[in-house]
């Protein structure tokens, strides 16, 4: 599919699902090596946008390793509203333990920058983040993105996990906003 129409938005194909493959790949494959000598690393996923990326990462992880999610949210419609709510805890204790943060994308890093304080004053030894897609034109904090997979200029995308005000998560290759399309669309309805 090389377009797809999300509500009131139009979409191009930006990555195939091989290409992110590969970018999931390299990752992993870094992961593997900078962890083999830590103890039991526990990779906290962020719900819901990392579910892909998770399941594609965690089986290519050779480590011995233990896995939980934690939700918080920071976005609405196309733009982040700058606030982040912790919606649901961390479901096990990350005291003393070494800790890979996966997320589906970091932006401004807001949300990543609340989730170190929330692992920090839980006791967590060591925080890293591998995420899947990484907008470093728009990231405004110092904490080191480690494992970025794909670096993307400050675009809004969708797909493999990543929605639409809910919708285009299902999809199996990332898609970028097409402004150009989407007028054109609004164009037509509007007559
Ligand atoms: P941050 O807190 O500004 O780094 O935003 C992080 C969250 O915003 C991500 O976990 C996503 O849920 C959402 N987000 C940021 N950029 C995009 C995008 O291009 N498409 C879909 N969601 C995005
Ligand atoms: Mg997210």
């Amino acid at each position: 599919m090389k377009n797809v129409q999300l509500y009131d938005k139009s979409f191009k194909l930006y990555m195939p699902y091989e290409e992110i493959q590969k970018a999931i790949d390299a990752v992993a494959e870094k992961i593997n090596e900078d962890l083999k000598d830590e103890h039991t690393p526990i990779f906290v996923g962020v719900l819901t946008g990392s579910f892909m990326f998770f399941g594609d990462l965690m089986k290519r992880i050779n480590l011995e390793c233990e896995t939980c999610f934690i939700r918080l949210a920071s976005y609405e419609g196309t733009s982040s509203t700058g606030v982040v709510k912790q919606v649901l805890g961390l479901t096990q204790s990350v005291k003393g333990r070494n800790i890979v943060v996966v997320e589906d994308i970091v932006d401004t890093g807001t949300t990543i920058k609340e989730l170190y304080q929330i692992l920090n004053e839980n006791g967590a030894r060591s925080i890293r983040t591998a995420t899947l897609m990484f907008k470093p034109g728009s990231y405004k904090y110092n904490i080191k993105i480690d494992y970025p997979a794909v670096s993307i200029p400050n675009d809004f995308i969708v797909g493999f996990g990543l929605d639409y005000d809910q919708i285009g998560r299902n999809l199996k290759d990332i898609y970028v906003l097409d402004p150009e399309e989407t007028e054109k669309r609004k164009a037509i309805n509007v007559k």
